[in-house]
Parts: C-alpha cells; sequence; structure tokens
C-alpha cells in the first residue's frame, strides 16, 4: 500500500500507512529477504558467512563461544588487525585512490583523504605512538574536534593494539579526568581546540585542567586545529605535527587475537559513575561491516555515505570510523553545527559532495522541522537514496517530514535501534527488503535475536508493552565494563538471567512489529545523548549550597527529552535567588558538560518521598510536563507535591 504524503500535519499523529521499498531499490538491494531465514536456520553460520567481509591474518577455529556466558568470545582463536582491514587491503586492492572522507570544516576549509592518504597518516602517527611509548593494551585517550586526525590517531591506535577510549568534546575536564583515571590512561591525544558556531574553541585547556588530578599521563600529543594560544607543559606536551609528520610511512601492522580489546567508550548508567563500555576486535569489525553494508545497502564503487554525529559517541565509532572503512566506503566528515553559518548547511553538504545515505538523529530531523521546510528545498538533494535515524524514538511526524522534505519521498527511512553496549544496529527495516512504517524500528536484523519480554520474562504478545531483550549473543556486543565485571552482570544479565536487557521499553504492534519506546531506568536521552539522572544530581549535590537534588527528564519537542532538576537549598544558601540557579548550572557544566546543564533548576522545599525515602521521579516528571500528578499514594506526606506545584509555579 502506498498513500501520497499529501495529509495534514493532524492526520500524521495517527499515521498508519506503510511504504513499501521502492521497486528498484529492492531490486538491487545487498540484503534480501532470504536472510532473515538463513540466520534463523543457522544463525552461526550466518555470521560465520558475514566473518568473511573481513582480512582474517589467522582463522578462527569457532565462530562463538558461549560457555562462559556472558562473555562471549567470538572468532576464537582469529587473528586479525582492524587498521589493516580499515585501511591497507583497500589500498592492496588497489583502492588507494579512493576517497575515504570527504572532510568539511565548519567554517568551509576541505580536506580530501583517500585510502592511501590514510594508510601514510595512520602508518606514521602509529610509528609516533610506538616510539613515544604506547605499547599494546596501553590505553590512550582521545579529546578531539571532528578532523580527519581523529580517525588517524584512532587507527593508529587499533594498529598497534592499544584501545583508545574517545571522549566526546562536549565533556568537561572533569569528565575527562574520570575517565582517564577509570582506565589508567597515560597517554592523551588532543587538539589546541575546535570550529563550533564559529568560533575557535578550546579543547587543550580542559586536558590541561584535568591532568592536574591524572599525574601518571606522560605525554600529550596535541594537533594544531585552530591555532589558538594553548598552555604548554614542556616534557609532557608534544605537537602532533613535530611527532608524526617525520615518521616513515611504512608501518607492518600486528595481528592481534579477535578478542583483543578495540576500545572502551563510556556511557552513562542508572549510577553517578559512567560505564566504561568495552568492545573487542573480531565480532565488533564483523558487527560493524555486515550491518553497514545490509542496512546502508551500501555500494562502495558510488556511495557517499555520510553519517552527521560525531565521532565521540558510538554512532561515530561504528559508522564514521570501523564500518564504512571497513566496506571501503567514501564517507563525509562535517566538523560543525547544523546552522554555522546559515540553517541550509546540511543540505550545502549533501549537494555539494552528492551524498546518497545520510544518517542522523530524530533531534537534529525535528530542528530541521523548526526551521522549516523551505530551507532543504533550496538545495539539490536527488542524490540521497536512503535516510536513517539512530539515538531515541523518531515520531512519525518527524518520520513523515524527513522522508518527504529530505528524502524526496522516494528514499526509504531506516529507524534504527542500538546502544553504545550493542556496538552495532540490532533493529533496523532492511531498505529493499522491509515495508516501513513511520516510527517503527521494525524488527530485528537477520542474526538478531530480540524479544519484548513482559514483568516475568515471558514475550508479550502483539499489541502489547514490555522490556527490551535480546536473547543471543551477537558478534558487536560489549565484552564487559571496564574494572567493574560485577556491574556488567547485574546491569544486563541478572533481570532476565541468561538474557541482554536493553534498559529500553518497547511494543509489539498488531503485526508484532517493534516500536522502541525509550529507557525505563534513571537514564535520559536528551538530543541522542544518553545521560543519567542520578550523574547530574550527584554534579548538583555536590556543589556547596545544596541540600538535596532530583533529576528528571520531560519530554520535549525537539530534544525528546530535557533536564529538569528539583533542588532543595541548604539553609545556609537561601537567598541566593536567580543567581544562585545560574551558579548551579555552570556547576553541573563544570562538573559533566554543557550537554548536561538542567533547562531548568526549581528551588523547592522538600521532595516527594516514599515511605522508604525514595525519591518518586513519575512524580517530579508529571510536576515537570505540567500534568496531574498520578497516583501518590505511596508517598509518605502526600501533600508535598501540592507545595512543590504552588513553589513551583511561582505562587
Ligand atoms: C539508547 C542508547 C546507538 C547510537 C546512539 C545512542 C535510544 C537509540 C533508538 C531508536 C528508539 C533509540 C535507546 C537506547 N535509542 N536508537 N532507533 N529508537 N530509541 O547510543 O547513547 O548508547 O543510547 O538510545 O533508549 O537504549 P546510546
Amino acid at each position: 500500500m502506498r498513500v501520497s504524503t499529501e495529509q495534514t500535519i493532524a492526520a500524521l499523529g495517527r499515521e498508519s500507512r506503510i511504504f513499501e521499498p521502492p521497486a528498484d531499490f529492492a531490486a538491487n538491494a545487498n540484503v534480501k529477504a532470504d536472510a532473515y531465514e538463513r540466520a534463523e536456520k543457522d544463525r552461526l553460520g550466518f555470521w560465520d558467512e558475514a566473518a568473511q567481509r573481513i582480512t582474517w591474518a589467522e582463522p578462527y577455529t569457532e565462530v562463538l563461544d558461549w560457555s562462559g556466558a556472558p562473555h562471549a568470545k567470538w572468532f576464537v582463536g582469529g587473528k586479525l588487525n582492524a587498521a589493516y582491514n580499515c585501511v591497507d587491503r583497500h589500498v592492496e586492492n588497489g583502492l588507494g585512490d579512493r576517497v575515504a572522507y570527504h572532510f568539511e570544516g565548519e567554517g568551509g576549509d576541505t580536506r580530501t583523504i583517500t585510502y592511501k592518504d590514510l594508510q601514510d597518516e595512520v602508518n606514521k602517527a602509529a610509528n609516533a605512538l610506538t616510539e613515544l611509548g604506547v605499547k599494546t593494551g596501553d590505553r590512550v585517550a582521545i579529546y578531539m574536534p571532528m578532523i580527519p586526525e581523529t580517525v588517524f590517531a584512532m587507527l593508529a591506535c587499533a594498529r598497534i593494539g592499544a584501545p583508545h577510549t574517545v571522549i566526546f568534546g562536549g565533556f568537561s575536564s572533569k569528565a575527562i579526568a574520570d575517565r582517564v583515571q577509570d582506565c589508567s590512561v597515560e597517554f592523551v591525544i588532543t587538539a589546541d581546540g575546535g570550529y563550533r558556531k564559529g568560533k575557535a574553541s578550546p579543547l587543550k585547556a580542559a586536558v590541561d585542567e584535568a591532568l592536574e588530578s591524572c599525574p601518571d599521563v606522560h605525554t600529550v600529543l596535541v594537533v594544531k586545529r585552530t591555532g589558538q594560544e594553548v598552555a604548554w607543559t614542556e616534557g609532557r606536551d608534544k605537537w602532533w605535527s613535530d611527532a608524526v609528520d617525520g615518521q616513515s610511512t611504512e608501518h607492518t601492522p600486528e595481528a592481534f587475537d579477535a578478542e583483543h580489546p578495540l576500545y572502551i567508550m563510556y556511557s552513562s548508567g542508572t549510577t553517578g559513575k559512567p560505564k566504561g563500555i568495552l568492545h573487542t576486535t573480531g565480532g565488533y569489525m564483523v558487527g560493524t561491516s555486515y550491518t553497514h553494508y545490509a542496512v546502508f545497502d551500501i555500494k562502495p564503487e558510488t556511495d557517499v555515505f555520510w553519517t552527521a554525529a560525531d565521532i565521540g559517541w558510538v554512532t561515530g565509532h561504528s559508522y564514521i570510523v570501523y564500518g564504512p572503512l571497513a566496506n571501503a566506503t567514501t564517507s563525509i566528515m562535517y566538523e560543525g553545527t547544523p546552522d554555522t553559518p546559515h540553517q541550509g548547511r546540511w543540505w550545502e553538504i549533501v549537494q555539494k559532495y552528492k551524498a546518497t545515505i545520510l544518517y542522523c538523529a530524530p533531534t537534529a530531523i525535528r530542528t530541521f522541522m523548526k526551521w522549516g521546510h523551505q530551507i532543504p528545498a533550496e538545495y539539490d538533494l536527488s542524490s540521497l537514496r536512503l535516510i536513517g535515524s539512530v539515538g531515541e524514538p523518531i515520531n512519525p511526524e518527524a518520520w513523515v517530514w524527513y522522508r518527504k522534505n529530505i528524502g524526496g519521498d522516494r528514499t526509504p527511512v531506516v529507524d534504527t535501534w542500538w546502544q553504545t553496549e550493542n556496538g552495532q544496529i540490532l533493529i533496523s527495516p532492511l531498505p529493499g527488503v522491509t515495508a516501513t512504517k513511520p516510527g517503527a524500528a521494525m524488527r530485528p536484523l537477520p542474526g538478531i535475536v530480540a524479544d519484548v519480554f513482559n514483568e516475568d520474562g515471558k514475550p508479550v504478545g502483539n499489541n502489547e508493552g514490555g522490556y527490551l531483550v535480546v536473547k543471543e549473543p551477537w558478534p558487536g556486543m560489549l565484552r564487559t565494563l571496564w574494572g567493574d565485571d560485577d556491574r556488567f552482570q547485574r546491569t544486563y544479565w541478572d533481570r532476565f538471567p541468561g538474557v541482554y536487557f536493553a534498559g529500553d521499553g518497547a511494543k509489539r504492534d498488531q503485526d508484532g512489529d517493534i516500536w522502541v519506546i525509550g529507557r525505563v531506568d534513571d537514564v535520559m536521552n536528551v538530543s541522542g545523548h544518553r545521560l543519567s539522572t542520578t550523574e547530574i544530581e550527584s554534579a548538583l549535590v555536590s556543589h556547596d549550597a545544596v541540600a538535596e537534588a532530583a533529576v528528571v527528564g520531560a519530554a520535549d519537542e525537539t530534544t525528546g527529552q530535557s533536564i529538569e532538576a528539583f533542588v532543595i537549598l541548604k539553609q545556609s544558601a537561601h537567598g541566593g535567588g536567580e543567581d544562585i540557579v545560574a551558579k548551579l548550572r555552570q556547576h553541573v557544566r563544570e562538573e559533566i558538560g554543557a550537554i548536561a546543564s538542567p533547562r531548568s533548576i526549581m528551588l523547592v522545599e522538600e521532595l516527594p518521598k516514599t515511605r522508604s525515602g525514595k525519591i518518586m521521579r513519575r512524580l517530579l516528571r508529571d510536576i515537570a510536563e505540567n500534568r496531574e500528578p498520578g497516583d501518590s499514594t505511596t508517598l509518605a506526606d502526600s501533600s508535598v507535591v501540592d507545595r512543590i506545584r504552588s513553589e513551583v509555579s511561582g505562587g
């Protein structure tokens, strides 16, 4: 069934149309419907076949060893080098002149990085890291803007078997210090700064501050991006150009065990302390390259692929760096914000490089909706043949707007569900197979066994909701949490024994298709970024003036959720007024980063608590969303909600 999109916005809330893949897309698709059947019959055989996408220095002897569940070993005994798979083998195959990245700086400066260029730069960087004392197994922290050197640095680490931990450039010095300490980093790669919103914004300064509490860091390699002034610690700090440029472009990659750590990515959990999610090499490379091939229908000879995300998040790791490079793809890398210097910046880039596939977050799509469809309409977007969404639930209105105004009412839309822990896309339409429904991630990819469980761990029926789970291991899965295997077990595997619990709620519709609703724990999703309520509460409470704090995520039209804080001040801090609110906001920025800054901080006299002292965030969410508060019978003092409401409304 295909109906025109000329329906009113009002009707979209009840969006029930189904979009079949265009016939020519379906006919030429990389992956056809038979993949589901093959994977269902022989799941490990299916992943064995997918693993042939990777070049193994030594073959594996077993696809999966799950005997130590929940600790998976994929491609047991196999050896490989991730950087070799991303770069060298393509050059060896005669693809050295193919563009790996069209880099576009925010200010309009550009660089074209071919696979041969990439090989030279990665090799030089690998030689430099070795010369500076980085050894296999050492962790390297990377705090960078969105520039090609970020990829060079990551692949240089992978090449020598030193797991990287990339820290998103929006995080504060405190967040850097926490991560550097948590995985005992001694080597940091950063830049003087990067361009954001038309300005040179500092990065090294945050590293300098962080390292005051990280005495073990002996070397900081600094890429010159903006030329802004930086402080310099002699003996510790070295310019990237001095250390790297003169190195040999020859470097022999060592083959590492399939389970050798590739990287650690920190992500918020339900407690104050971020989790160091560990990914290893073989399974991750297979998972990202297969899903990139299948979900984005990649044709490396002709496609120009653009993941408009930051490399500092898992989306960037898997679909700007490892997946696309493993598949010898040409990608776009854009440094800046969507509205610098104007609101048509993304569409200008699509037009300029003739992007064929765009992958971004619903929060961006909703922002573009707000700016108006006439902005993308000024550009030629006809090169696009597929568009994707990731990071949060996409509401049907945004999905339909995206398809119509960016996809020209022509391209398939893939709503892809996965998490930092997953490493790879798990639930998504296949663009040449699936008839899509706006707002639905639809069904698990071939080789993935996911389900929706009720409280008792039984699969729900159609038209029922519950908890999203993954019932069988998958290649790109996390292997543990760095330094906290107990927490790994507790967080993901204890809720439903033997089954991976994702922390998301989902429902199955009348056809059994999956709609992901969002987190069911104390984790918020703000503009596609995962933030923990507890972490922000701890940050607030660490301020002198604060006695107690509660944070909730309230529904927000553009960002998905917004951070709303309720704060009880210490007696001594009363009378601080507006000033104290501004100070607290600044304090959270310093503790975690600007992305964690609450939209509103409401000063209250008390918080709604159960008799056992647990804050009832549900009621605070009702208040923040301006709704009649729900059941408050378990409150120790049921009148407290009314008092907070009158405080918040200023009455
Ligand atoms: C959480 C994971 C994976 C890349 C970026 C986010 C939410 C992610 C979807 C989607 C509904 C989604 C979930 C998940 N989420 N994709 N397509 N539909 N929700 O990675 O920071 O690890 O966050 O993002 O709530 O648990 P992350």
